[in-house]
């Protein structure tokens, strides 16, 4: 007997795993119908936000970008990268329009967790720094040394929202991505780097300021001419596209023939998603705790966190790995996005990259079946973003397309995505053009190119601190 009750308690907690796994899946489910309300309720948020200035989830930031690369751009020129996990340096060697790109160099550099979280002054300074080191080791060639009294210009990628008020201006909205930086409100960001700059001896300026989506588009746009949208899917996400400056009434006063970028922001969407619990319960212990909540659901900042909050949930609920809560599953951001990937891709019989995952990263030994619902939390982790993800990227291609007609009348166009999650994940891109496809139907897809770009965000701000150069 005691036999008997011992398995109907086994029993009784495998099925309460069970349901937390199924009631997760089931809230993350995204069918057709459901996406496509997703998808116009982002481009209804597309609408409010190219109306009027600030305040709504979509920012749809003015660039300022109306000149894309021409492949006319020559000299050197500089390019920071800060806002994902890593910062990066580049110098870039343009030779115009025979030679294109010369030589490019770069560095990355990893930022200090405290300095996220820091003052302006240490966080520039930092910047700063690493930038002279980087310049100091260049081997500058004759035909690119500056003339006198020129500075050397760079193009910065800031990827964070920011009130741009000119191509080499703007303040910063808000933090994202677990950056918290003081000191900065109401302040032009290119004037901290500019100050930093003096303050570390380098003859620089800023001549672009520029999105990391922007980049991007203008990297992309610069080797392919079908290019009309940049996609970021790495620690964060967002998107930017070419409009048309008449379908852009906050920009009626300034100027209305031609096209300008525009920084949509869609990470700050907020209405009809699919949150869970577990969703709800990581933005509260976010630093940007109510924002950016389509971020939350679709980067590579968050996956692996929401897969270890329902792990958690079910080893308290069901002993998932026996009748301990391993202490390691315990630990906020324990399991990264990338091995939540890893074991969402595993298609061996038995699972055994999962198991060896769960060894290595959180310390637990996993049997045949605790493995498979791993593999399926993780699995409704990523269709989730990446259908999400899919469906913006509809919205977007459907703005473009009513002003356009591009692809009705079947031209070709691209969608640049960078961004370390959707370029590692074979799985992810499928979820994501799946549901492109499905939205858009066969036809209208049929000419959208998705094409991954790595690292272009650094060429395309160089390439637009070239395009903006004051001499
Ligand atoms: C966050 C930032 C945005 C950036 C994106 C990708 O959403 O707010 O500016 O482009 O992350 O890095």
């Amino acid at each position: 007997s005691s036999r008997r009750s011992n398995s109907s308690v086994m029993s009784a907690l495998r099925s309460n795993s069970c349901s937390v796994l199924t009631t997760f899946q089931k809230e993350c489910d995204t069918p057709t119908p459901y996406l496509r309300n997703v998808a116009d309720a982002i481009a209804d948020d597309m609408l409010t936000g190219l109306a009027v200035e600030g305040g709504r989830d979509l920012e749809m930031i003015l660039t300022y970008v109306d000149a894309l690369p021409s492949g006319k751009e020559e000299g050197l020129f500089y390019a920071l990268d800060l806002g994902g996990t890593n910062f990066r340096v580049h110098s870039v060697q343009l030779g115009g329009m025979k030679e294109r790109v010369i030589a490019t160099k770069s560095e990355t550099i990893s930022i200090p967790q405290e300095l996220k979280i820091g003052t302006s002054e240490e966080l520039f300074g930092f910047i700063a720094s690493k930038l002279a080191n980087f310049v100091a080791k260049e081997d500058i060639p004759a035909r690119f040394r500056l003339e006198q009294g020129r500075k050397r210009e760079i193009g910065f990628t800031f990827s964070f929202p920011v009130n741009q008020t000119s191509i080499d201006s703007g303040t910063v909205i808000q933090w994202t991505k677990g950056f918290k930086v003081s000191g900065m409100e109401g302040k032009n960001v290119v004037a901290c780097l500019n100050e930093a700059m003096e303050a570390h001896g380098l003859n620089m300026r800023v001549s672009a300021l520029v999105n990391d989506a922007v980049g991007t588009l203008a990297g992309a746009r610069y080797l392919d001419e079908d290019v009309m949208m940049g996609v970021i899917l790495g620690t964060g996400t967002n998107a930017c596209y070419v409009d048309q400056k008449d379908a852009i009434p906050k920009l009626q006063s300034i100027s209305s023939s031609g096209t300008m970028v525009i920084n949509t922001e869609w990470g700050g969407f907020s209405k009809i998603l699919p949150r869970t619990i577990f969703d709800q319960e990581m933005d509260e212990a976010s630093v940007n705790r109510g924002e950016h909540l389509y971020e939350k659901m679709v980067s590579g900042m968050y996956l692996g966190e929401i897969g270890r909050r329902v792990l958690l949930q079910m080893c308290e609920s069901s002993h998932l790995f026996g009748q301990s809560v391993p202490v390691k599953l315990s630990i906020p951001f324990a399991l990264s996005t990338k091995d939540l990937c890893k074991m969402q891709e595993d298609k061996t019989d038995d699972l055994l990259i999962v198991g060896s995952i769960l060894n290595k990263s959180l310390e637990v030994e996993a049997n045949l079946e605790a493995r498979r619902r791993v593999s399926e939390v993780c699995d409704a982790v990523v269709k989730r973003g990446g259908r999400l993800a899919g469906a913006g990227i509809v919205a977007i291609v459907e703005k473009i397309e009513k002003d356009t007609k591009r692809l009705s009348s079947g031209q070709r166009t691209v969608v640049a995505i960078d961004g370390i999650l959707y370029g590692n994940n074979p799985l992810y891109q499928m979820y994501l053009q799946d549901a492109v496809v499905e939205l858009l139907g066969d036809k209208l897809a049929s000419h959208i190119d998705f094409k991954h770009t790595k690292d272009l965000s650094g060429i395309g701000a160089a390439l637009l601190a070239a395009t903006n150069s004051i001499y």
